[in-house]
C-alpha cells in the first residue's frame, strides 16, 4: 500500500515543482480557519503545494502542538506556513493576528454537528461574523467560505429534483431538527451579502456533499472521514441518503476558488462539490461492499443506524401530533427516505475540478486510515 507520507510528497510537491511556485509564491499569505480540521488541512497542503505563504489560525496550539504537527510535516511548510494560537469562532477579534497582512481568507471553520441545538446556529452564524469582523479590521477583500450541500437541498422539492447552485435550502428549521442547514444557508448569506456592495471585493462558496478519503491525523478519522474508518471496523453508520467528494477535490476546489476571486463573473458564486456517483440512498452503509470489492478477502460489514424495518414502524408513529416529535423529528423521517442529486457541472467546467472516482476516495482513504495505524482491515 502507498504509504500517505510517500503519497502526500508525490501529490503536494511534484505539482508544485512543476508549476515553479509562479504567481503563488509573490502574493500576500492566504489564512485558512479551520486549518486543524479535516477539511481546512487539505486546503493548506494544496495552498502550500501550489506555493502559497498559509496564515494558520488554530486555537489552542501552544499548549496541543499535535493539533499542527501534520501541517508543520507538510512539503513547503517550514518555509511559508505559520501558526497562530487563536482563532476563536466564538471570540470578537480572535483572528486578527493571523488575517493581519493576509491577502485573502478561506473560512472553513465550523461548529460540524448535527441535531436540533440552536447553539449550532450561534456557533456558525456569529463566529462567521466574528471572522468577518477581522476581515474588514485587516483591510482583506477576497474570501472563500465553505460552505455545504447542507445549504442547498431541500426536501419541498419533487424527488426527483437536480439540485445546482441556484437552490437555496428553504426547508430547514430547529424545529424540524436540521440546525446544521439552518446554520449553513444563513452563514453563506451572510458572506454574499458582505462582500457583495463593494466591487473591490468578491466572495465565492464552496458546498461540499460529505466528505471522505485520505486522512492526516487520528482526529480526522473521527470527523466526515469516520464513514470509511466504521466501515473498516463493522460499526453502525448514518444511513442517510447523500453523496460523497474527496477531501482532495474539495481542497482543489477551494484553492481554484480562490484564484478566481478576482474575476468578476465569479464574485458571489457558489460551486457544488460532489463526486459523480449518484445519490447513495443508504448513505455510509453503500461503502462498505464498494470497500469489499476494492480489498478482496477483508470484511467490511457495515451496519445502518437506522435500520429500515425499525423505521417504517416509526416513520408514522412520528407523525401523530404531539407525542410524534419524540419519536422522530421531520428531518430524520423525510431526509432519510428522500434521495438528494446534486449536478457538479458547473465545479468541473468553470472551477476546474476533476472529480475523483468514488472507487479512488475509498480504496487510498480506507489505505491511509490503514497504513497510518489508525484502524486495522478485519479478513
Ligand atoms: N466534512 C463534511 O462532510 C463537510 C461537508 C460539507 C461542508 N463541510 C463544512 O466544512 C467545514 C470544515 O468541516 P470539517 O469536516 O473539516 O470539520 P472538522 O474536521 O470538525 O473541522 C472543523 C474545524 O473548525 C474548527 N472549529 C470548530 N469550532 C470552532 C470554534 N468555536 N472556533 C474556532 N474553530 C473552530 C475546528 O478547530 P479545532 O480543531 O480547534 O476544534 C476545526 O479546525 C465546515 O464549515 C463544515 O460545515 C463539511
Amino acid at each position: 500500500m502507498l504509504s500517505l507520507r510517500v503519497y502526500d510528497t508525490a501529490r503536494y510537491l511534484i505539482p508544485a515543482l512543476r508549476r515553479g511556485f509562479s504567481d503563488a509564491a509573490h502574493s500576500a499569505p492566504v489564512a485558512v480557519t479551520g486549518s486543524s480540521g479535516y477539511i481546512g488541512s487539505f486546503v493548506v497542503a494544496e495552498l502550500l503545494s501550489r506555493g502559497y505563504n498559509v496564515h494558520a489560525p488554530v486555537r489552542g496550539s501552544s499548549k496541543k502542538p499535535a493539533k499542527v504537527a501534520h501541517l508543520q510535516n507538510l512539503p513547503g511548510a517550514s518555509e511559508r506556513l505559520k501558526i497562530f494560537d487563536g482563532g476563536d469562532l466564538t471570540l470578537d477579534g480572535s483572528f486578527d493576528s493571523a488575517f493581519d497582512s493576509a491577502g485573502a481568507v478561506i473560512h472553513t471553520a465550523a461548529e460540524v454537528v448535527l441535531g436540533k441545538s440552536q447553539s449550532i446556529i450561534t456557533a456558525s452564524v456569529e463566529g462567521t461574523n466574528n471572522v468577518l469582523k477581522s476581515v474588514d479590521k485587516a483591510g482583506i477583500n477576497l474570501f472563500v467560505q465553505t460552505s455545504s450541500v447542507a445549504a442547498i437541498q431541500k426536501y419541498n422539492v419533487p424527488e426527483n429534483h437536480i439540485f445546482t447552485e441556484a437552490d437555496w435550502n428553504d426547508w430547514s428549521s430547529v424545529e424540524k431538527g436540521d440546525a446544521y442547514g439552518v446554520a449553513k444557508t444563513q452563514a453563506e448569506q451572510m458572506v454574499h451579502a458582505h462582500f457583495a456592495a463593494d466591487e473591490k471585493r468578491s466572495s465565492i462558496a464552496v458546498n461540499p456533499g460529505v466528505v471522505i478519503g485520505p486522512v492526516f491525523t487520528k482526529a480526522h478519522t473521527k470527523a466526515s472521514a469516520l464513514f470509511l474508518r466504521e466501515c473498516i471496523f463493522g460499526n453502525k453508520v448514518m444511513n442517510f441518503p447523500c453523496t460523497f467528494v474527496d477531501v482532495r477535490d474539495v481542497a482543489i476546489g477551494h484553492v481554484n476558488a480562490l484564484e478566481k476571486l478576482k474575476l468578476p463573473e465569479y464574485k458571489g458564486r457558489r460551486f457544488v462539490l460532489v463526486n459523480d456517483e449518484k445519490c447513495m440512498i443508504q448513505g455510509g452503509v453503500e461503502l462498505g461492499p464498494v470497500a469489499a470489492r476494492l480489498f478482496p478477502g477483508h470484511k467490511f460489514d457495515v451496519r445502518p443506524l437506522y435500520p429500515e424495518p425499525i423505521m417504517k414502524i416509526l416513520r408514522p408513529l412520528s407523525q401523530i401530533p404531539l407525542i410524534g416529535g419524540n419519536i422522530m423529528d421531520e428531518y430524520q423521517r423525510v431526509g432519510q427516505s428522500t434521495p438528494v442529486h446534486f449536478s457538479n457541472k458547473a465545479a468541473r467546467e468553470e472551477l476546474g475540478v476533476d472529480f475523483r472516482s468514488l472507487d479512488t476516495t475509498v480504496k487510498e482513504g480506507i489505505e491511509s486510515i490503514v497504513d497510518q495505524g489508525f484502524a486495522k482491515l478485519k479478513k
